[in-house]
């Protein structure tokens, strides 16, 4: 195996303590408080492919690779809005890069049944029909959340009005894209975010999370959401999405894959766990390990499994050299577990560039104090250039895990 990278060790200064990465390619200025200064002790490591790929490319050092993600034969994903893509240029790197994308936020509920019975697919279309002009799948993101609902929906009293809403907007929205975009909208995240860990004296339990799904059909809205959607188009993949699931230990994943493993057994028609993975540069929350094998035990129950909106917040070390060089990492061992099962469909990064990262609505915090750097999430900075994140990923891909 040939050293690709130069790793730096020394990081103690960052308060880390382990192994962290430093970029031999990322031009970008560092900058604010958590920035490595210049002079400071490294200790260069090379780090190398896992799987020994045969690979021509040195692609730290080649500016140039003339192909996207979606020309390695993996399915990656990104989250779009309708607005980006009246950006020639945010357009045409989507259209380059990725064969599937998903709605940021153009099919929630409050975003395409604004009021009872009264649909508006303008925005939601626009991007289906981008995808389709352009040869790629859609994930339908998503169809029964607490959040982002329609307001009208919380006002809604007893389990009848609650079922005949749900039901009507699962079906009238999973079969406008089932006819309109035959085969296009793929898969749909059919129920998110559905449990939560309580907070307080009860810390750590694992409750069903408050809705007014939950509060008016208890549970069981889960299952009736799968088989309303399964009913109305038994073509598509149907999916649970949740964060703070990834890994295999604690409450909440263990709550959640019990929730799954029981649809399972009950013959509920899910087909598959989404993994958000909103995650951070260094390699725990889960690490890789642990995240492979809780989708071991997914792909065990027959499931299908994607990283659904994943980006790495530079929050905890900046956006800085090293922060951008971690981050490359992180997104090289996450992508590689996902696509190293055969139950991994996709993975899809939560926005095209780092400008336009929800996390930016709340910048970097800690406590009370706003700290001077940014998020820098994902994998283009705002000239749509690639980062080192990119690499990571495109080496995942390409079969270099990084060890
Ligand atoms: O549309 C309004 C606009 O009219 C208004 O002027 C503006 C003022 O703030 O707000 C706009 O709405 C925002 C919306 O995104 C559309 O841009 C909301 O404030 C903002 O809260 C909302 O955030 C979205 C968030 O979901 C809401 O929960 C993020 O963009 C979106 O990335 C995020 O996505 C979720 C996934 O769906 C589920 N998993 C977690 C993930 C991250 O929170």
């Amino acid at each position: 195996m040939t050293p690709r990278f130069p790793l730096l060790k020394r990081l103690s200064a960052l308060g880390l303590g382990s192994l962290l990465a430093c970029s031999s390619d990322d031009e970008t200025a560092e900058q604010g408080t958590n920035a490595l200064q210049p002079g400071e002790p490294t200790e260069l490591l090379p780090y190398t492919c896992a799987a020994d790929a045969a690979r021509a490319s040195t692609p730290a050092d080649a500016a140039d690779v003339p192909s996207g993600f979606r020309d390695t034969g993996r399915t990656v994903g990104v989250a779009v809005s309708e607005a980006g893509l009246q950006d020639p240029a945010y357009a045409a790197t989507v259209a380059a890069q990725f064969g599937q994308v998903t709605a940021e936020n153009e099919m929630k509920w409050e975003a395409i049944e604004p009021e009872p019975g009264v649909f508006d697919f303008s925005r939601a279309d626009a991007i289906v029909a981008f995808a389709q002009q352009n040869g790629m799948q859609v994930r339908g993101h998503t169809l029964v959340w607490h959040s982002q609902l329609a307001p009208w929906v919380d006002t809604l009293v007893g389990p009848d009005a609650v079922r005949e809403a749900m039901t009507r907007h699962i079906q009238t929205v999973v079969a406008h894209y089932r006819d309109n975009f035959p085969g296009v909208v793929v898969a749909w995240d059919v129920v998110n975010e559905a449990l939560n860990v309580m907070q307080g004296p009860m810390g750590g339990t694992v409750i069903y999370r408050d809705s007014i799904f939950y509060r008016e059909l208890g549970e069981g809205f889960i299952a009736e959401a799968f088989r309303i959607a399964n009913e109305t188009d038994p073509n598509a993949l149907l999916f649970y999405n949740d964060f703070g699931v990834e890994g295999s230990g604690g409450a909440k994943s263990t709550g959640t894959f019990d929730m799954v493993s029981g649809l399972v057994a009950a013959g509920v028609p899910i087909h598959g766990m989404g993994f958000q993975m909103h995650t951070g540069p260094t390699d725990q929350g889960p690490n890789a390990a642990d995240f492979a094998a809780n989708i071991a035990r997914y792909a065990g129950l027959g499931l299908e499994v994607e990283v659904t909106e994943m980006d790495v917040s530079l929050c905890s070390i900046g956006d800085n050299s090293l922060g951008r060089e971690l981050q490359r990492f992180r997104y090289n061992r996450i992508v590689s577990a996902c696509f190293e099962s055969p139950a991994c469909r996709s993975v899809s990064l939560w926005g095209l560039s780092d400008p336009v990262s929800w996390l930016n609505d709340t910048g970097c915090t800690q406590g009370t104090l706003v700290l001077d750097t940014q998020p820098a999430p994902l994998a283009f900075d705002g000239s749509f250039a690639r980062k080192a994140a990119w690499w990571g990923i495109y080496d995942a891909l390409t079969g270099c895990s990084y060890q």
